[in-house]
């Protein structure tokens, strides 16, 4: 039997931050190297144009997303990494679906109820700011999931909904035209860590309280100083699971670091101190990638050209799916 599909995407809006590392980039890496699965991963670019509509950002951050992932560790030759708009038969599948899908179900999801929500809340016409893009996200998803027949689709919770209507086209695609597509299913993993940020809710770039990967060490150590703590002195006992500093601790210590912290919780250690252990550790793990980082950061062609050659691993089946399903709608030659 081949291997289970494994697909995930990763929207390309932004720099990415030690929350992604810890909830979706090292476990990703890790699972592709294990090689149990056939691992395909792409920087979600379409999607991003819904939410960023600076040119130079969406460039960028492409550039940026790729370097990191590189630089943490995956390894293309084991997996399929690509750019979704190298792939012309999304779009293409994208429009196939929309024609099966109903519009009462994309009426339903989240990231588009929520900003009419946010619309009459404010006395603005329903609609106001909604692009076709935002409306639609959920199918293009769909589109990124069916084109490889992946099964398992590693996403945060806040994605599942997602998942569950890109199955919801397939059953509705698969009942008209015949089975062409798998039934994907979300895989969230709960022994990932969600990671605190800055201000102790969750590190997110929408609450502006991240620690970026690949700072130079002097900005590290100066974000790290800024995690907010009580105001506990030295000698005073601390509780590590109502500190972030600990929480992020976790994240990158071994069992044997975390239980060493703990005890210096329970004996009173500054906070100062404990951040600058905090710094030590998480430069002992980025330090190396970090350099690896920013010499692909000033060689994209390097990045391009893996890019490029992944797209062609990924469209050897993306051709084969969108020609058959062609055929399937009644999109082939006449005679
Ligand atoms: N919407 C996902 C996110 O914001 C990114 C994404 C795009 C994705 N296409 C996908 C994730 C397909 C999994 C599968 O995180």
């Amino acid at each position: 039997m081949s291997k289970r599909r494994v697909l995930t995407g990763i929207t390309t809006s932004g720099a990415p931050h030690l929350g992604n590392y810890v909830g979706a980039i090292r476990p990703a890496v890790e699972a592709s190297q294990s090689g149990d699965y056939d691992s395909f991963f792409f920087l979600a670019d379409y999607h991003s144009l819904i939410k960023c509509q600076d040119p130079g950002i969406v460039h960028q951050s492409t550039l940026e997303i790729a370097a990191a992932w590189l630089a943490l560790g995956l390894d293309p030759n084991k997996v399929t990494f690509y750019r979704q708009s190298d792939i012309p038969e999304i779009p293409e599948l994208t429009w196939l679906l929309t024609c099966m899908t109903a519009k009462g179900l994309v009426n339903r999801a989240h990231a588009y109820k929520g900003a009419v929500q946010l619309n009459e809340e404010n006395g603005d016409d329903a609609d106001f700011g909604v692009t076709m893009g935002l409306f639609s996200y959920p199918i293009l998803m769909a589109a990124d999931i069916l084109m490889f027949n992946a099964h398992k689709i590693p996403v945060g919770r806040d994605q599942i909904q997602h998942i569950e209507m890109a199955r919801d086209i397939a059953q509705r695609f698969n009942h008209h035209y015949g089975k062409h597509f798998v039934l994907p299913e979300a895989q969230v993993d709960d022994d990932v860590a969600v990671l605190q940020g800055l201000d102790g809710r969750k590190m997110s770039k929408s609450y502006g309280n991240t620690i970026p990967l690949f700072l130079s060490e002097k900005k590290l150590r100066k974000h790290i100083n800024k995690i907010k703590t009580n105001l506990l002195e030295p000698g005073q006992p601390k509780n590590p699971d109502e500190s972030t500093v600990f929480q992020i601790w976790q994240a990158f210590a071994s069992a044997e670091q975390s239980s060493e912290m703990r005890t210096a919780f329970a004996d009173g250690i500054a906070w100062g101190e404990a951040k600058q252990q905090l710094f030590e550790l998480i430069n002992g793990h980025l330090a190396e990638p970090r350099e690896r980082y920013i010499e692909l950061i000033e060689n994209p062609v390097e990045v391009e050209d893996v890019l490029r050659a992944g797209a062609e691993k990924a469209r050897v089946y993306s051709a084969e799916l969108i020609s058959v399903v062609r055929k399937a709608v009644g999109l082939k030659p006449l005679g």
